[in-house]
């Protein structure tokens, strides 16, 4: 099933998503429903809180980079609980983009390597190091864990020249191919 996804704006956005444990009700349908929401919109990488779910989930495939990065080959991974324990090297830049914030592409700058544990979708436990695109991904997807977007980490002076596309976005005034949730959906549903 394709779920909608929240758009800039949007409180969950904004929120530190939470561990979950085995008994996560449907887990292993909600994770299909990510791949698919993730493919049908042609993302590399989906974290739960993008699909209005604040706990510490996301998907990634990375196989769209395969040809120009050879670590995104093969690249599909489930992470639950995930914790970045280490980034090192020398900051690079990269140019993302995200399903939250359409439209909008800018390079951000991050380190290159990544420890990080996590589980995967049988619950075993990993502690990994990934490079590259990889990683890239991965500290994306991860900063929606923590309630992060990639245009918040940008200078001050280029967000302030995106302020009007972030406000149309979170005001809806946007054209997309795939369905949004958007904050004032949120207040509606609230009241
Ligand atoms: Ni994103």
């Amino acid at each position: 099933m394709i779920l909608p996804i929240t758009a800039y704006g949007h409180p969950i956005l904004k929120k530190v998503a939470q561990d979950i444990d085995k008994d996560y009700p449907n887990l292993d349908k909600l994770i299909d429903d990510m791949f698919e929401t993730m493919y049908y919109s042609k993302g590399v990488g989906l974290a739960a809180p993008q699909i209005d779910q604040s706990i510490r989930l996301l998907v990634i495939d990375a196989t769209p980079y395969s040809d120009d990065f050879p670590e995104a080959k093969n690249f599909k991974k489930v992470m639950i609980n995930a914790r970045i324990i280490e980034e090192s090297g020398v900051e690079w830049a990269f140019n993302e983009g995200c399903l939250s914030v359409p439209d909008i592409r800018e390079d951000v700058m991050r380190k290159p390597k990544i420890r990080i544990k996590y589980f995967d979708q049988d619950f075993n436990e990993f502690d990994e190091e990934y490079e590259g695109v990889a990683a890239r991904i991965i500290q994306h997807e991860y900063d929606h864990l923590e309630g992060v977007l990639f245009v918040e980490r940008l200078a001050p002076l280029k967000k302030m020249l995106l302020k009007r596309r972030l406000t149309d976005i979170s005001k809806g005034n946007i054209k997309i191919d795939y369905r949004m949730k958007f904050p004032f959906q949120y207040k509606k549903i609230k009241k």
